[in-house]
């Protein structure tokens, strides 16, 4: 058989190939097949090398027709078949826009600033409004205006961090990370006067670690004063405010008396609980826990603050944020707050749309 025969041949052979080819990879496959470095159609060009220059010139113009038209013929059909896959994927790989989201994990809210959010809420709807103060005092705010002069021993209590020297201030007064959110108080009182409703949480610092115990922790302070403020109303506010956050309406509460020198009175209150196994649950169940300090606020503290104690009087909370969002929560350990596991934080975080708002119905 002569070459443009044998060539002939492999073109009919390569044209019922092609066209019988139904992916774009099978007609890759007969493309190198035929006309690749080591193809059919090209193993009989390199023969040309062994004919005489006068078949060399026929043979080789035949052979070059060949080619040529099988190449034509596999780019057409390399054409048609890229079209119709596209085709065939746009049919299957549609979407589907009433599928569910994908859950992809967006940030998650930290229960203690959760907790911060919904008491502000709660407060919020009550007429408070939001101040705050810093977490580097002076002596004399954390301290001395509240009634804790520097050889007080209610000091003790709340043992603290002083920093070296004495900070900006420069005339010598200590400069203390605050112990409690009760500066706020001071601070308010002096640059707003009276009178004043208003929520301050935040960071506060004690020498202070164990498992219910940690050296940072937050508080939320409340302040109350107004011209016929009574304890009566330091009472419904309170009770209110832990209905409210726990979401159960017959929470019990009490007042017992206690020392705070910043007040007068002063009071510890309790809320009903029942303790099983190590368990703690809310509710009226006869045992009780320790929820917050409050009182009425001393006359000597409103008079270091430039308010008139025969004109105003009010009243005072500090809790611990920390607390309430450990019981809320049911998170045993007070460290795994700030230890920023993530996989913590996936399980007591919250979604950022579940983000409290000041609709909370105070009187549940
Ligand atoms: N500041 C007090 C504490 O941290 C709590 C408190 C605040 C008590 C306001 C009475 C009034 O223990």
């Amino acid at each position: 058989m002569s070459l443009q025969q044998h060539a002939e041949t492999l073109k009919t052979e390569a044209m019922a190939a092609l066209a019988a080819a139904d992916t774009t990879q099978a007609l890759q496959d007969l493309r190198v097949h035929y006309l690749g470095k080591k193809g059919a159609l090209t193993e009989l060009m390199k023969q040309l090398g062994t004919l005489s220059a006068e078949e060399r010139k026929t043979a080789g113009a035949a052979l070059n027709l060949v080619k040529d038209d099988v190449g034509a013929a596999l780019d057409a059909r390399q054409s048609a078949l890229e079209a119709a896959e596209l085709n065939a994927r746009l049919i299957t790989e549609k979407l589907d826009m009433t599928l569910p989201a994908q859950a992809v994990m967006p940030g998650r809210i930290h229960p203690i600033s959760q907790t911060m959010d919904e008491v502000i809420s709660i407060f919020a709807s009550m007429g408070f409004v939001l101040a705050e103060g810093p977490d580097v005092e002076t002596d004399w705010h954390n301290f001395t205006a509240l009634n804790m002069p520097p050889d007080h021993p209610a000091r003790q209590m709340q043992d603290t961090f002083y920093m070296p020297g004495d900070g900006a201030t420069g005339d010598g007064e200590k400069i203390v990370l605050r112990t409690h959110t009760s500066p706020v108080q001071v601070r308010t009182m002096q640059a707003q006067k009276a009178p004043l409703r208003i929520i301050c949480p935040g960071r506060v610092y004690r020498c202070d670690s164990d498992q219910t115990h940690s050296p940072m922790f937050h508080q939320v302070e409340g302040l109350v004063i107004d011209e016929a403020t009574t304890m009566a109303h330091l009472k419904g506010c309170l009770v209110d405010f832990l209905r409210a956050f726990f979401g159960i309406p017959d929470l019990p509460a009490r007042f017992r008396p206690s020392y705070f020198p910043f007040v007068e009175p002063g009071a510890e209150m309790d809320i009903g609980c029942a303790r099983q196994g190590g368990q703690l649950k809310l509710g009226n169940h006869g045992d009780w826990l320790e929820i917050l300090g409050c009182g009425m606020v001393h006359p000597d503290v409103l008079k270091n603050c430039g308010i008139d104690p025969e004109q105003y009087q009010g009243f005072a909370f500090g809790m611990g944020i920390d607390r309430i969002a450990m019981l809320k929560y049911g998170i045993p350990d007070i460290r795994s707050f700030f230890e920023g596991d993530t996989r913590w934080l996936q399980h007591y975080g919250f979604a950022p749309h579940l983000l409290p708002n000041a609709a909370f119905d105070v009187r549940v």
